[in-house]
Protein backbone atom coordinates (compact mmCIF):
# COMPACT_ATOMS: atom_id res chain seq x y z
CA UNK A 1 0.00 0.00 0.00
CA UNK A 2 0.95 3.77 -0.81
CA UNK A 3 2.41 5.59 2.08
CA UNK A 4 0.86 8.82 2.98
CA UNK A 5 2.56 11.57 2.83
CA UNK A 6 1.90 14.66 5.53
CA UNK A 7 3.20 17.91 5.88
CA UNK A 8 4.00 18.97 9.03
CA UNK A 9 6.07 22.38 10.22
CA UNK A 10 7.99 23.06 7.23
CA UNK A 11 8.32 18.99 6.18
CA UNK A 12 6.83 16.48 4.36
CA UNK A 13 7.37 12.91 5.69
CA UNK A 14 5.08 9.58 6.29
CA UNK A 15 2.22 10.12 8.11
CA UNK A 16 3.53 7.46 10.63
CA UNK A 17 6.53 9.66 11.28
CA UNK A 18 4.60 12.75 12.04
CA UNK A 19 4.35 13.92 15.84
CA UNK A 20 3.36 16.31 17.93
CA UNK A 21 3.77 17.89 21.24
CA UNK A 22 1.72 16.37 23.88
CA UNK A 23 1.71 20.54 25.24
CA UNK A 24 0.36 21.29 21.85
CA UNK A 25 -2.07 23.52 22.78
CA UNK A 26 -4.48 22.22 19.21
CA UNK A 27 -4.39 18.79 21.68
CA UNK A 28 -5.22 20.63 24.94
CA UNK A 29 -7.04 22.98 24.12
CA UNK A 30 -8.68 22.65 20.64
CA UNK A 31 -6.50 26.29 20.06
CA UNK A 32 -6.68 26.09 16.25
CA UNK A 33 -8.17 26.73 13.12
CA UNK A 34 -8.39 24.62 9.75
CA UNK A 35 -9.31 24.05 6.09
CA UNK A 36 -10.83 21.94 3.47
CA UNK A 37 -10.43 22.71 0.09
CA UNK A 38 -11.61 20.34 -2.42
CA UNK A 39 -9.55 19.46 -5.51
CA UNK A 40 -10.94 18.04 -8.94
CA UNK A 41 -7.91 16.17 -10.83
CA UNK A 42 -5.44 17.79 -8.47
CA UNK A 43 -6.73 21.05 -8.86
CA UNK A 44 -8.24 23.19 -5.86
CA UNK A 45 -11.33 24.56 -6.52
CA UNK A 46 -11.77 28.02 -5.12
CA UNK A 47 -8.60 27.75 -3.15
CA UNK A 48 -7.94 31.68 -2.77
CA UNK A 49 -12.00 32.10 -1.08
CA UNK A 50 -10.95 28.88 1.51
CA UNK A 51 -7.58 30.24 2.46
CA UNK A 52 -8.69 34.03 2.77
CA UNK A 53 -11.56 32.72 5.55
CA UNK A 54 -8.34 30.65 6.75
CA UNK A 55 -6.67 33.78 7.35
CA UNK A 56 -9.36 35.64 9.04
CA UNK A 57 -9.86 32.64 11.67
CA UNK A 58 -6.03 33.38 12.47
CA UNK A 59 -6.42 36.77 12.59
CA UNK A 60 -9.34 36.64 15.00
CA UNK A 61 -7.40 34.17 17.04
CA UNK A 62 -4.40 35.97 17.09
CA UNK A 63 -2.42 33.16 15.54
CA UNK A 64 0.34 34.29 14.12
CA UNK A 65 0.98 32.47 10.57
CA UNK A 66 1.42 32.99 7.07
CA UNK A 67 -1.19 31.36 4.82
CA UNK A 68 0.09 32.12 1.97
CA UNK A 69 2.62 29.06 1.75
CA UNK A 70 -0.02 26.66 1.85
CA UNK A 71 -1.14 26.94 -1.33
CA UNK A 72 1.95 25.37 -2.66
CA UNK A 73 1.92 22.59 0.24
CA UNK A 74 -1.74 21.58 -1.01
CA UNK A 75 0.06 21.38 -4.80
CA UNK A 76 2.73 19.42 -3.05
CA UNK A 77 0.62 16.74 -0.88
CA UNK A 78 -1.72 16.18 -4.79
CA UNK A 79 1.30 15.41 -6.17
CA UNK A 80 3.19 13.36 -3.36
CA UNK A 81 0.19 11.37 -2.78
CA UNK A 82 -0.42 10.48 -6.55
CA UNK A 83 -4.01 12.75 -6.33
CA UNK A 84 -3.06 14.69 -9.69
CA UNK A 85 -5.44 12.24 -11.70
CA UNK A 86 -8.18 11.88 -8.68
CA UNK A 87 -11.57 12.79 -9.59
CA UNK A 88 -12.30 14.45 -5.65
CA UNK A 89 -10.48 14.88 -3.33
CA UNK A 90 -9.65 17.19 -0.36
CA UNK A 91 -6.85 19.33 0.86
CA UNK A 92 -7.16 19.72 4.62
CA UNK A 93 -4.57 21.99 6.77
CA UNK A 94 -5.17 22.84 10.61
CA UNK A 95 -2.80 25.58 12.04
CA UNK A 96 -2.84 25.76 15.87
CA UNK A 97 -1.11 28.36 18.82
CA UNK A 98 1.87 25.99 19.14
CA UNK A 99 3.46 23.62 21.88
CA UNK A 100 3.47 25.34 25.64
CA UNK A 101 3.35 24.35 29.04
CA UNK A 102 -0.39 24.75 30.00
CA UNK A 103 -1.89 27.68 30.97
CA UNK A 104 -5.03 28.73 29.42
CA UNK A 105 -3.63 32.28 28.39
CA UNK A 106 -1.42 32.22 25.50
CA UNK A 107 1.82 31.24 26.02
CA UNK A 108 3.71 34.48 27.22
CA UNK A 109 6.76 33.93 25.06
CA UNK A 110 5.96 33.60 21.30
CA UNK A 111 5.53 29.75 20.27
CA UNK A 112 5.65 28.83 16.80
CA UNK A 113 2.32 27.98 15.38
CA UNK A 114 2.13 23.71 14.27
CA UNK A 115 1.18 23.83 11.25
CA UNK A 116 -0.03 20.15 9.55
CA UNK A 117 -1.83 19.25 5.91
CA UNK A 118 -2.64 16.24 4.32
CA UNK A 119 -4.38 15.63 1.62
CA UNK A 120 -7.13 12.28 0.59
CA UNK A 121 -9.30 10.91 -2.09
CA UNK A 122 -12.97 11.37 -1.58
CA UNK A 123 -15.81 9.21 -2.58
CA UNK A 124 -18.12 11.38 -4.66
CA UNK A 125 -21.78 10.96 -4.47
CA UNK A 126 -22.15 9.12 -8.24
CA UNK A 127 -25.63 10.07 -9.75
CA UNK A 128 -27.95 7.10 -8.79
CA UNK A 129 -27.22 7.71 -5.31
CA UNK A 130 -27.83 11.45 -5.16
CA UNK A 131 -31.16 10.29 -7.16
CA UNK A 132 -32.31 8.86 -3.89
CA UNK A 133 -31.91 11.66 -2.16
CA UNK A 134 -30.41 11.50 1.34
CA UNK A 135 -31.81 11.98 5.38
CA UNK A 136 -31.13 14.05 8.18
CA UNK A 137 -32.57 15.38 11.60
CA UNK A 138 -32.88 18.70 13.51
CA UNK A 139 -30.75 19.04 16.63
CA UNK A 140 -30.59 21.57 19.05
CA UNK A 141 -27.81 24.19 18.72
CA UNK A 142 -25.21 23.16 21.65
CA UNK A 143 -22.32 25.00 20.08
CA UNK A 144 -20.77 28.62 21.35
CA UNK A 145 -21.43 31.63 20.19
CA UNK A 146 -18.45 32.08 17.59
CA UNK A 147 -19.45 29.24 15.08
CA UNK A 148 -17.93 31.66 11.95
CA UNK A 149 -14.60 30.33 13.02
CA UNK A 150 -13.27 27.26 11.68
CA UNK A 151 -12.05 25.89 14.92
CA UNK A 152 -11.19 22.37 15.66
CA UNK A 153 -13.38 22.57 18.54
CA UNK A 154 -15.86 20.41 17.02
CA UNK A 155 -17.56 18.22 19.34
CA UNK A 156 -20.56 19.47 19.22
CA UNK A 157 -20.62 18.96 15.67
CA UNK A 158 -19.07 15.69 16.47
CA UNK A 159 -21.87 14.60 18.59
CA UNK A 160 -24.47 15.32 15.98
CA UNK A 161 -23.45 13.44 13.52
CA UNK A 162 -23.19 10.86 15.79
CA UNK A 163 -26.55 11.25 16.17
CA UNK A 164 -27.27 11.48 12.39
CA UNK A 165 -25.38 8.02 12.25
CA UNK A 166 -27.72 6.52 14.61
CA UNK A 167 -30.55 7.46 13.40
CA UNK A 168 -29.69 6.25 9.81
CA UNK A 169 -29.12 9.64 8.05
CA UNK A 170 -26.30 11.43 6.35
CA UNK A 171 -27.39 15.19 7.83
CA UNK A 172 -28.12 16.94 10.95
CA UNK A 173 -28.75 20.62 11.39
CA UNK A 174 -28.47 22.61 14.38
CA UNK A 175 -31.45 24.49 15.09
CA UNK A 176 -31.25 27.52 17.56
CA UNK A 177 -33.92 29.02 19.19
CA UNK A 178 -36.54 27.58 16.77
CA UNK A 179 -34.24 29.06 13.71
CA UNK A 180 -32.59 26.76 11.26
CA UNK A 181 -28.57 27.24 11.31
CA UNK A 182 -26.55 24.87 9.29
CA UNK A 183 -25.41 21.20 8.99
CA UNK A 184 -22.49 19.78 11.05
CA UNK A 185 -20.17 20.31 8.27
CA UNK A 186 -22.21 21.34 5.41
CA UNK A 187 -24.62 24.68 5.04
CA UNK A 188 -28.38 24.19 4.90
CA UNK A 189 -30.62 25.54 1.95
CA UNK A 190 -34.77 25.23 1.70
CA UNK A 191 -36.53 26.62 -1.04
CA UNK A 192 -39.53 28.33 0.67
CA UNK A 193 -42.30 29.76 -1.56
CA UNK A 194 -40.21 29.47 -4.70
CA UNK A 195 -37.09 31.08 -3.51
CA UNK A 196 -34.41 29.46 -2.53
CA UNK A 197 -33.05 30.66 1.31
CA UNK A 198 -30.58 29.96 4.02
CA UNK A 199 -29.48 31.56 7.31
CA UNK A 200 -27.49 34.76 7.29
CA UNK A 201 -23.84 34.45 7.56
CA UNK A 202 -24.00 35.58 11.34
CA UNK A 203 -21.34 34.40 14.32
CA UNK A 204 -23.85 31.35 14.49
CA UNK A 205 -22.89 29.86 11.48
CA UNK A 206 -19.72 28.71 9.14
CA UNK A 207 -19.64 31.49 6.51
CA UNK A 208 -19.54 28.75 3.59
CA UNK A 209 -17.70 28.88 0.43
CA UNK A 210 -19.40 26.49 -1.22
CA UNK A 211 -22.86 28.42 0.66
CA UNK A 212 -21.77 31.51 -1.16
CA UNK A 213 -20.87 30.22 -4.26
CA UNK A 214 -24.44 28.94 -4.41
CA UNK A 215 -25.85 32.10 -4.36
CA UNK A 216 -23.83 33.33 -6.97
CA UNK A 217 -25.01 30.02 -9.15
CA UNK A 218 -28.70 30.96 -8.07
CA UNK A 219 -27.82 34.63 -9.67
CA UNK A 220 -26.61 33.39 -12.60
CA UNK A 221 -29.07 30.87 -12.96
CA UNK A 222 -32.12 33.54 -12.19
CA UNK A 223 -33.54 31.49 -9.59
CA UNK A 224 -34.55 33.85 -6.42
CA UNK A 225 -32.27 33.46 -3.56
CA UNK A 226 -32.22 35.17 -0.13
CA UNK A 227 -30.47 34.97 3.03
CA UNK A 228 -32.71 35.38 5.90
CA UNK A 229 -33.60 33.84 9.53
CA UNK A 230 -36.01 31.07 9.35
CA UNK A 231 -37.55 28.23 11.55
CA UNK A 232 -37.50 24.90 11.61
CA UNK A 233 -41.42 25.01 11.33
CA UNK A 234 -40.70 27.19 7.83
CA UNK A 235 -37.93 24.14 7.08
CA UNK A 236 -40.55 21.27 7.52
CA UNK A 237 -42.61 22.97 5.16
CA UNK A 238 -39.95 23.56 2.38
CA UNK A 239 -40.40 22.14 -0.94
CA UNK A 240 -36.99 21.04 -1.42
CA UNK A 241 -33.98 20.90 1.24
CA UNK A 242 -30.35 20.37 0.14
CA UNK A 243 -26.89 20.55 1.77
CA UNK A 244 -23.84 23.03 0.78
CA UNK A 245 -19.93 22.07 1.53
CA UNK A 246 -16.29 21.39 0.50
CA UNK A 247 -17.18 17.75 0.82
CA UNK A 248 -21.30 17.25 0.53
CA UNK A 249 -21.15 19.44 -2.56
CA UNK A 250 -24.69 19.97 -3.35
CA UNK A 251 -26.93 17.44 -2.12
CA UNK A 252 -30.49 16.86 -1.87
CA UNK A 253 -32.65 15.79 1.34
CA UNK A 254 -35.33 13.79 0.71
CA UNK A 255 -36.45 13.09 4.23
CA UNK A 256 -36.37 15.43 7.46
CA UNK A 257 -37.08 13.87 10.56
CA UNK A 258 -38.54 10.80 9.38
CA UNK A 259 -41.26 12.54 7.21
CA UNK A 260 -41.21 13.67 3.39
CA UNK A 261 -39.61 16.44 1.98
CA UNK A 262 -41.86 17.95 -0.39
CA UNK A 263 -42.27 15.38 -3.32
CA UNK A 264 -39.79 13.25 -1.73
CA UNK A 265 -37.20 13.37 -4.26
CA UNK A 266 -34.82 15.82 -5.08
CA UNK A 267 -36.37 18.78 -6.39
CA UNK A 268 -35.83 20.72 -9.54
CA UNK A 269 -34.21 24.15 -7.97
CA UNK A 270 -31.86 21.43 -6.30
CA UNK A 271 -30.71 19.40 -9.48
CA UNK A 272 -30.12 23.26 -11.44
CA UNK A 273 -27.72 24.19 -8.55
CA UNK A 274 -26.01 20.78 -8.70
CA UNK A 275 -25.54 20.35 -12.41
CA UNK A 276 -23.99 23.94 -12.48
CA UNK A 277 -22.26 23.37 -9.14
CA UNK A 278 -20.49 20.61 -11.60
CA UNK A 279 -19.94 21.89 -14.55
CA UNK A 280 -18.52 24.74 -12.29
CA UNK A 281 -15.71 22.36 -10.74
CA UNK A 282 -15.04 19.97 -13.79
CA UNK A 283 -11.59 20.82 -15.04
CA UNK A 284 -11.70 22.98 -17.78
C1 LIG B 1 -20.01 23.69 10.39
C2 LIG B 1 -19.77 23.85 8.92
N1 LIG B 1 -20.67 24.53 8.19
C3 LIG B 1 -20.52 24.67 6.85
C4 LIG B 1 -19.44 24.12 6.19
C5 LIG B 1 -19.34 24.27 4.70
O1 LIG B 1 -18.31 25.18 4.36
P1 LIG B 1 -17.57 25.08 2.98
O2 LIG B 1 -18.60 25.23 1.91
O3 LIG B 1 -16.63 26.24 3.01
O4 LIG B 1 -16.90 23.76 2.93
C6 LIG B 1 -18.47 23.43 6.91
C7 LIG B 1 -17.30 22.86 6.22
O5 LIG B 1 -16.48 22.18 6.78
C8 LIG B 1 -18.64 23.28 8.31
O6 LIG B 1 -17.72 22.62 9.05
Amino acid sequence: MQTIIVYLNGDYLPVGEARVSVNDRGFLFADAVYEAIPAYMGRCFLRERHLARLARGLGTLRIEADVAPLAGVGDELIARNDLVAAEFSVFYMQVTRGAAPRTHAFPKEAVAPTVYAFAKELVRTTPDRWERGFGAITLPEQRWARADIKTTGLLPNVLAQQAAVEADVEDAIFIREGMVQEGTHNNVFAVLGGEVTTAPATNHILHGVTRAFTLELCAGLGIPARERAFTVDELRDADEIFFTGTTTEVRPTVELDGRPVGSGRPGEITRALSEAYRRAVAPG
